[in-house]
């Protein structure tokens, strides 16, 4: 199965409806693996797919060309999820050249073995003719490998921009005119929020880059292929690049016998003013994927965990380990918590708050045992300063931007 992007270009990748989970990056709707086809007087794969899906790729191209015709492999990423068919795909297209960095090639070759590959060298900058048809390579490093690189097309103002702008979204559409925007939109906040957060910095310099590109189509590794809406991802790549606040307050906790839990209740009444939106998340029964979104435009966030064995809840260590690797900057918070003849829980949270360079709000709300009406009514004063402290993160990102 193949589909038209432009004339002599196709999608030939893979549909992977039923992964759940990219990694522990929870996946409900399914990923793509996108692979594109350029025939022109010379033809060029540009991506593969992972290992299991390899003969499927092949197939595709089967159905467009002969494997002897095909004379560049161009490998964009060399993460598993792309380069896992490579093996298989350099053994059966006789006459392809890989095209990579220096850099992608050395990560290949700890993957792999290339020996037998012929390979085409490329750097930044570099081009390399089809016929009609330019590739034209742009490194983007740490974007979000060290070897990452876009390709693009001029003559088709076609961005093959790899990881950036996909999103995990299986469906027999290719075109971001051809599902519901919000969806599409919803599935590459999810994958901005879970895979490229620790590199906003890099982001919005490659953001730059694409400005002075004149581009119609992005093609990314994942998902949608955005034709329709590309202002659209370009504007909120710009926003999640810097953790733009919302007016937006989160309370994550876990709980074991409900006292933290009725303390997170206490705090959401309190953060739920007028203009702020208020969200509340039990760790165990939501999921790091869906936290780590919506952390990414909260102004401000409260983290609790009752006490175990003088720490906190392993899944509340669970987050804060992952969040801490995603590294959202610009929140503000506190930790809480209810204990029993331990301690230790709000603490340690409240520590990790600050190691992650976070306004750290006030001292940890503990409560021993059960919190009372004095407790509640406390943590319901904290809700409030959460709230304000939300309005006041997000007036203060706008009128920087004015
Ligand atoms: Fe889709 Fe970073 O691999």
């Amino acid at each position: 199965m193949e589909t038209l992007l432009k004339e002599n270009i196709n999608w030939v990748g893979f549909i992977d409806w039923n992964i759940r989970d990219f990694h522990s990056y929870i996946t409900p709707r399914g990923a793509t693996y996108n692979s594109y086809l350029i025939q022109d007087e010379k033809t060029a794969l540009i991506d593969a797919v992972k290992a299991p899906f390899a003969d499927n790729l092949l197939r595709n191209i089967k159905g467009l060309t002969e494997f002897e015709k095909v004379d560049f492999v161009v490998c964009n990423h060399a993460e598993p999820d792309h380069s896992g068919g490579l093996p298989r795909v350099m053994e059966t297209l006789p006459n392809a050249k890989l095209v990579c960095t220096e850099k992608c090639l050395k990560v290949l070759e700890r993957q792999y073995d290339t020996s037998g590959w012929l390979t085409h060298i490329v750097k930044d900058g570099d081009s390399l003719s089809l016929g009609k048809h330019t590739l034209t390579f742009i490194e983007t490093p740490l974007l979000h490998w060290p070897e990452s690189m876009f390709t693009y097309v001029p003559e088709a103002k076609l961005l093959f921009s790899m990881d950036a702008f996909g999103q995990h979204y299986a469906t027999s559409n290719r075109f971001d005119d051809e599902v519901d925007l919000s969806t599409v939109m919803e599935e590459a906040k999810i994958y901005y929020a879970n895979i490229l957060t620790p590199f906003g910095r890099r982001v919005a310099a490659t953001l730059e880059k694409a400005k002075t590109l004149d581009i119609e189509m992005i093609a990314p590794s994942h998902g949608l292929i955005w034709r329709s809406h590309i202002g659209t991802i370009l504007d909120a790549y710009h926003d999640w690049a810097t953790c733009k606040p919302e007016p937006k307050v989160l309370v994550i906790y876990d709980t074991q016998w409900d006292s933290t839990g009725l303390m997170a209740r206490a705090i959401i009444d309190g953060a739920s003013q007028p203009g702020v939106e208020a969200i509340l998340l039990h760790i165990r029964q939501s999921s790091l994927t869906r936290i780590a979104t919506e952390v990414l435009d909260s102004a401000a966030v409260a983290i609790g965990s009752s006490n175990l064995n003088q720490g906190m809840m392993p899944m509340a260590g669970a987050l804060l380990t992952y969040l801490k690797g995603l590294n959202p900057v610009g929140k503000a918070g506190f930790a809480f918590g209810s204990y029993g003849w331990g301690k230790g829980a709000p603490e340690a949270i409240d520590q990790w708050l600050r190691d992650m360079k976070w306004d750290v709000l006030r001292d940890p709300i503990k409560v021993k045992f059960r919190p009372n009406p004095e407790d509640l009514a406390m943590c319901r004063e904290a809700g409030e300063l959460l709230a304000k402290k939300a309005i006041e993160i997000h007036e203060s990102s706008v009128s920087r931007i004015d």
